[in-house]
């Protein structure tokens, strides 16, 4: 059966219940294999939440979520990062979401990513349109000289640090910076027009598999880095931003 994308919002938006207003006590947060990059109890309760209801719901998709031990990814399945900004959640900036794709003959079909602090639910079915909670989002196209472009945080391979620094001065000399800290987000901000652009040079799938698809139904452009199609089963780099803009990253790229 495939997937209602009413009943998908509403599953999501109680699951973004249990990490509205949480105070987190130091015991309720790990370290994965970097020291900055972190597993919180609630990471792992809003991942099993989802994946009990998805599966109950629609048993013939396969469960890929950041915090499983093992990614078993395929053609038809749900990609899902249970808290996307884990580090802004940690700190208790509000600046964090849940972000679901629902992926059907390798292509995502639908997708979700809910900031519960905000009440701000942005979605898109292919082909129908992206939206933000009711109203239909349409990137505006802005030039460098009128926008701001987001960056990913800091990037936990440490070879990644000098090209992400060359791109932040590419991007200094036309635009202003934002590190908004959330990935999933930051794709959608590009949708809206709240940010020009976007990008990272290491993602995982479940980061920008729903945002993609919002922003792209919303008329921005995303593709890696290089301006390939985003591979969905492996890291990955990012290029997200309206016509315009897209096209200035593809004159610094060089591709
Ligand atoms: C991180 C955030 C961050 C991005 C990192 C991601 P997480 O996801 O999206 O903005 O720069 O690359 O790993 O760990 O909070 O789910
Ligand atoms: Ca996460």
């Amino acid at each position: 059966m495939s997937v209602d994308i009413k009943q998908l919002k509403s599953i999501i938006r109680k699951a973004g219940e249990l990490i509205r207003n949480v105070r987190l006590s130091p015991e309720q947060i790990n370290s994965k294999d970097n020291r900055l990059d972190f597993v919180t109890k609630f990471d792992v309760e809003v991942q099993n939440f989802l994946e009990s209801r998805f599966l109950e719901n629609w048993p013939d998709y396969l469960f890929i979520g950041e915090e499983q031990e093992e990614h078993k990814f395929g053609q038809k399945g749900f990609i899902v990062d249970p808290i996307d900004g884990t580090t802004n959640f940690i700190l208790g900036i509000p600046h964090h979401c849940i972000s679901v794709a629902v992926m059907e003959e390798g292509k995502i079909v639908q997708g979700v990513v809910y900031c519960p602090a905000l009440d701000e639910m942005y979605w898109a079915a292919a082909g129908e349109g992206a939206y933000l909670n009711a109203e239909r989002l349409q990137n505006p196209d802005l030039p460098f000289n009128e926008t701001v472009c987001g960056i990913g945080s800091s990037p936990y391979n440490a070879g990644l640090r000098e090209p992400t620094v060359n791109m932040i001065s590419e991007i200094m000399k036309r635009s202003d910076i934002r590190c908004l800290g959330s990935s999933a987000l930051d794709v959608c901000y590009v949708a809206s027009g709240r940010q020009g652009g976007y990008f990272e040079y290491e993602i995982s799938p479940w980061d920008i598999a729903a945002g993609m698809l919002i922003a792209r139904e919303a008329g921005a452009t995303v593709t890696t880095i290089d301006g390939k199609e985003p591979p969905l089963d492996r890291n990955l780099t990012i290029l997200a931003a309206g016509p315009g803009i897209y096209s200035e990253f593809q004159e610094i790229l060089g591709f």
